[in-house]
């Protein structure tokens, strides 16, 4: 369930040979339980048919907007007000042209410039066309205004030149959207450092010790705080995920590096959530060549202890650790959160198949110093960074109320 649920999301479509990825936007976005109303130009209408639109959203598709379907003579205001955010894909030249200098000419310039939702910009168009001074300039004057863009990216494009004006990927659009709705949530304006994945502690130039930590609950967590409008930074081991929209990556190999980053990282932050697995211990001495096979004798590494990352960073920051248990789940998590100074800890069994390491969905116990623990069911792991954010925005606020500041403002 994202940030998208529920949502009155305006689909604007213009005229160009990208205008059939608008089609896959729409269905995307309805399958994230959106409510979509598109909109569309005169020549998006050459390019793909309203009907098509219609039958994927389920609502009527205005075009014209002299004849905005049967509710009101004002219903494209109507739309322009409901709406929670509006999205252009593509948008043309013309359209930037249009938009930058305020034309309610068509139906989609007319809905933007009644409405006070945040709009989200996918230009698509000849290189040229985009490079062109004026179009820049028209970026330019956008973006000073507040419309946020997504795109062009750059590639072969319908034209056959190569350069930059294709369309961004359906699934980039609804990340970028996702990025925007959160600029309204209950995180903005705070800092989160998420850490994910399981160090790699190099033996040889070869070998490693490493374990079995996808990254899956650490990158979830990344993209739930982005979604809830948090300046997200997400340290991360080696991971084959793809970095969420919007989330600044640091990417790191052993403990140390982790430990590293997190230290400078945490200087100025509101919260760090320690999904990671690190190693706990490294190799003494990595050999600078790779070890050779010794004729059927053993090997024997010498391994010391790496530090304690979460347990050495201190700061006026909400601390969150997870707790890996095999066995005695609770009790075990429960006297970390004292040994390693934490506001609370995230338990997970991790000898269950469904859950823990390399899953997709996870089943926690969300433990306080004080309290009975709150066990959750099995759960999307997206879903379990958002229950565990609920946990972070309330101490975050009760901080915030607690400070000096908010206690002068109460007094008589
Ligand atoms: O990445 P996935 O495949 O999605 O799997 C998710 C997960 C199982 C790795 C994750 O949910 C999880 O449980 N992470 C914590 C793993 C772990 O290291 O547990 P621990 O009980 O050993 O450590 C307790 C806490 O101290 C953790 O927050 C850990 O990040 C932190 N720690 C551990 C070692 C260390 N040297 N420094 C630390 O800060």
């Amino acid at each position: 369930m994202t940030n998208l649920r529920g949502r009155n999301i305006v689909l604007g479509v213009c005229g160009s040979i990208a205008a059939y990825k608008a089609a896959d936007l729409a269905s995307r976005l309805v399958k994230l339980e959106a409510t979509v109303e598109a909109l569309m130009t005169a020549s998006a209408a050459k390019f793909i048919t309203p009907l098509s639109l219609q039958s994927l959203t389920g609502r009527p598709v205005i075009g014209d907007m002299y004849d905005a379907g049967s509710e009101t003579a004002e219903a494209h205001v109507a739309i322009a007000r409901r709406a929670d955010a509006i999205v252009i894909a593509p948008a043309s030249a013309s359209m930037l042209a249009r938009l930058a200098h305020g034309f309610a000419d068509d139906i989609i310039g007319l809905t933007v410039l009644a409405s006070r939702a945040p709009v989200l910009i996918a230009p698509a168009m000849d290189n040229q066309m985009f490079e062109a001074a004026i179009t820049q300039e028209n970026v330019r004057t956008l973006r000073e205004r507040g419309y946020a863009f997504v795109g062009p990216e750059s590639g072969r494009l319908a034209s056959g030149h190569t350069g930059t004006g294709r369309l961004s990927e359906p699934a980039t659009i609804v990340e970028a959207l996702r990025f925007l709705l959160g600029r309204r949530g209950d995180l903005v304006g705070r800092k989160v450092v998420v850490t994910a994945g399981g160090t790699r502690e190099a033996i040889d130039p070869v070998r490693y010790i490493g374990n079995h930590s996808s990254g899956k609950m650490g990158y979830a967590l990344a993209e739930a705080a982005r979604d809830r409008g948090a300046d997200v930074v997400l340290v991360s081991a080696p991971a084959s995920l793809s970095v969420p929209y919007g989330v600044r990556r640091v990417a790191v190999q052993s403990t140390l590096q982790m430990r590293d980053a997190v230290v400078a990282e945490t200087r100025e932050c509101d919260a760090l959530v320690m999904a990671a697995a690190p190693a706990d211990f490294r190799v003494a001495e990595e050999a600078a060549q790779k070890i050779k096979r010794h004729g059927g004798e053993g090997l024997t590494l010498d391994l010391v202890e790496n530090p304690d990352i979460i347990g050495g960073v201190s700061g006026d920051f909400v601390k969150v650790g997870f707790a890996a248990e095999s066995q005695d789940l609770v009790e075990n998590a429960r006297a970390k959160i004292g040994t390693k100074g934490l506001d609370f800890i995230v338990a997970n069994d991790i000898t269950a198949g469904d859950a823990g390491f390399d899953a997709d969905t996870n089943r926690v116990v969300i433990i306080d110093g004080e309290g009975p623990p709150r066990h959750l069911t099995l759960l999307p792991k997206y879903e379990v960074a958002q229950r565990i954010l609920d946990r972070v925005a309330q101490l975050l606020e009760a901080r915030d109320a607690a400070s000096p500041a908010a206690q002068a403002a109460g007094a008589p």
